[in-house]
């Protein structure tokens, strides 16, 4: 079947099966393999996407549900006030070890400061649960997230 959807600004057309996880499209019809596949359970997060501003598991959602919803990758991220913000503390706190579920990570931790730009330990902990790091990179996470959150309002 065909559909077409809306991904970082863009509309494309893909033709794949209706239970197609976006996860799929994005990597294998798009070729846009920033977004990644850990578990396809959605168990690990490693396939986080925006949709429309919501932190998304790809892996779990078919392509036939999304309709006119605006996708957010990460390879896009970077051009929001918010993603922007939090790849640059990423960097500051040498956040990221491997890097495999990365992109999940800061997925997850921009739609929560685009939601809640202050949020409390317990708000993080929440927020970033569902985003596994096989090398423990949760402290400087968390870290970050709070470095993001007290430079919000500094330059957008
Ligand atoms: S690959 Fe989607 S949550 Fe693990
Ligand atoms: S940085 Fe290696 S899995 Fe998270």
């Amino acid at each position: 079947m065909s559909f077409t959807i809306k991904v970082n600004g863009n509309t494309h057309s893909v033709d794949v099966e209706s239970d197609t996880p976006l996860l799929w499209v994005l990597r294998d019809a798009l070729g846009m393999t920033g977004t990644k596949f850990g578990c396809g359970m959605a168990l690990c997060g490693a396939c986080t996407v925006h949709i429309d501003g919501v932190a998304t598991r790809s892996c779990i959602t078919p392509i036939d549900g999304i309709g006119t919803s605006e996708i957010t990758t990460i390879e896009a991220i970077g051009a929001t006030p918010v993603g922007a913000r939090v790849q640059q503390v990423w960097l500051d706190r040498e956040v990221v070890q491997c890097g495999y579920c990365q992109s999940g990570q800061i997925m997850s931790a921009s739609a929560l400061l685009a939601s809640n730009p202050h949020p409390t330990d317990s708000n993080i902990d929440d927020a970033m649960s569902g985003n596994i790091c096989r090398c423990g990179t949760y402290v400087r996470i968390r870290e970050a997230i709070k470095q993001a959150a007290q430079s919000s309002g500094k330059g957008g």
